[in-house]
């Protein structure tokens, strides 16, 4: 990481070989230790990755999704052959209060997201004749709840070669001390889960990246399991296949609402291709971050990895590649406030862009980015704003997404959503939706244009059968 601060501390005398003791006891593969290595070292180094607007390039000018027209002159059924779609299933969906692996939760028309995956899947290897490879990197908290379901909806899938990559589990590190955090208590609380940056060391590590390519498999595509929009876009495919990439990121224009988050940018030291996250930008330069206008573009997390190339990288670095940390402090326990503060040590997949050297990036429809991320985006999707294609894809019936803003103190939880929405309303006219307080939506309600329905006594009001049309109403005297 290019200018990083660093300060030396007494990286010496940490004892590396505790957690190296503890990883080897959980069967965890040299490529994990190696990634794990990589990231304590950055930890220990206090390394902090801040990288100011002098050391980039903005990125102003890249290829579109629109203009590319690669699959009219390509082989599809034979790149399809060469293709393998890898869905990251690893997250619990915590934010929405979610126990399972997200990709369980009912979306659409009684399906799960899972299911409309695997409908997908299905589907293009029916239409080309051609079964393209189908991968989910489960995680330890959501494995077991996966292939259950698989088993009992979708067997055939579950019965494949490879169709599970397991991630790893990352030592929390003492605060205090930067040694393994210990908890008697509930010894599988001294583990977390490691970001999705993990999938480079579970290929690795699994001998999953190996067997793919003596398989023949060149081309992965990766996505969020919550975006729906992450299709096997296959001009992408040919697009990537004929430049012959190693890396190719998808992303799209930011919007003002997305000036908080990351950017791509080009680093000036080498001339590569990176992603600056806010915590990455030094204070005096906040102002050019959220400059839409300078850095235009932000990481979907849809990439298309050539696993030959993947390969090689991984080989020329030692194993592990170089990602930028995240450090997220927490306690020990964190349902427990008193427990012992640590350090959970993540990465993220999108930042390997900086890995490769002839990475590339390409500028994709916003459609192509619909993760489900609260109970506002699940409402509006669950709604007749969006339908099902006969590929068991999700498309907006709606002339624009509607903007939808439920109260966060009644429905952030999918458990709170499903009590007070038992029935969506019709928001295919809908171009804003804000409720401020309990209102229950219990069937026939229609709303069109922009409303705001509001409750302030705090006991639910029912509105059933009944079309909003532009309006701010007051539903409290209702209750
Ligand atoms: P997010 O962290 O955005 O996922 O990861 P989320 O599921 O919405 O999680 P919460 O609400 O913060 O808990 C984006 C994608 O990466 C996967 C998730 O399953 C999701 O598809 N992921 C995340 C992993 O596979 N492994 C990880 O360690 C972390």
């Amino acid at each position: 990481m290019a200018a990083a601060a660093v300060v030396q501390k007494e990286a010496e005398v940490i004892p590396w070989e505790l957690f190296q003791q503890k990883m080897t006891k959980a069967g965890l593969s040299q490529a994990a230790q190696d990634a794990f290595k990589m990231n304590y070292e950055q930890l220990v180094a206090g390394v902090t990755g801040l990288v100011p607007d002098s050391e980039i390039d903005p990125v102003q000018q890249l290829p579109r999704l629109d203009d590319l027209h690669a699959g009219e002159s390509a082989d599809l059924k034979d790149l399809l052959r060469q293709t393998a779609v890898l869905k990251l299933n690893g997250g619990l969906g915590t934010s929405m209060g979610l126990e399972k692996a997200k990709s369980l939760l009912e979306v659409k028309n009684g399906k799960t997201f899972l299911d409309l995956i695997a409908e997908q899947v299905k589907h293009t290897r029916q239409k080309f004749g051609s079964k393209v490879r189908f991968v989910l990197m489960n995680s330890f908290s959501t494995s077991d709840d996966t292939k259950a379901y698989l088993r009992k909806s979708h067997g055939d899938l579950l019965d494949e070669t490879d169709v599970e990559l397991m991630q790893n589990m990352s030592c929390k590190v003492d605060a205090a001390t930067l040694k393994p955090a210990q908890y008697p208590a509930n010894p599988e609380l001294e583990w977390c889960p490691p970001g999705h940056g993990d999938i480079y060391p579970s290929l690795l590590g699994s001998g999953m990246l190996d067997r793919l390519i003596a398989d023949g498999i060149t081309y992965l595509f990766v996505s969020n399991s919550d975006n729906l929009g992450a299709t096997l876009d296959l001009d992408l495919l040919a697009y990537f296949a004929r430049t012959d990439k190693g890396f190719l990121m998808e992303v799209c224009e930011r919007q003002a609402s997305d000036k908080k988050g990351g950017h791509l940018a080009r680093r000036k030291a080498d001339g590569r291709l990176m992603l600056r996250e806010s915590a990455m930008c030094p204070d005096s330069d906040k102002d050019k971050f959220e400059d839409i206008g300078l850095h235009k573009f932000f990481n979907t997390n849809n990439l298309w990895v050539n696993l030959r190339k993947l390969k090689a990288t991984l080989d020329a670095s030692g194993g592990a590649l170089r990602l930028p940390l995240i450090k997220n402090k927490k306690t020990v326990n964190p349902r427990d406030s008193s427990t012992e503060p640590v350090f959970q040590l993540e990465t993220a997949m999108g930042s390997a862009i900086e890995c490769f050297d002839d990475a590339d990036a390409v500028v994709v429809p916003r459609s192509r980015f619909a993760p489900v991320k609260t109970c506002n985006d699940l409402f509006a999707l669950r709604s007749d704003a969006y339908r099902v294609t006969e590929e068991s894809t999700v498309v907006l019936a709606a002339a624009a997404p509607p903007l939808i803003k439920l109260d966060d103190k009644h429905y952030k939880l999918v458990d709170q959503l499903e009590s007070l929405a038992p029935s969506v309303p019709s928001l295919i006219a809908c171009t804003s939706l804000t409720v401020k307080g309990p209102v229950r939506f219990e069937g026939g309600v229609a709303i069109r244009g922009d409303v705001t329905l509001t409750n302030g006594s705090g006991k639910p009001v029912g509105v059933r059968t009944r079309t909003f049309d532009s309006v701010e109403l007051d539903l409290s005297q209702d209750s």
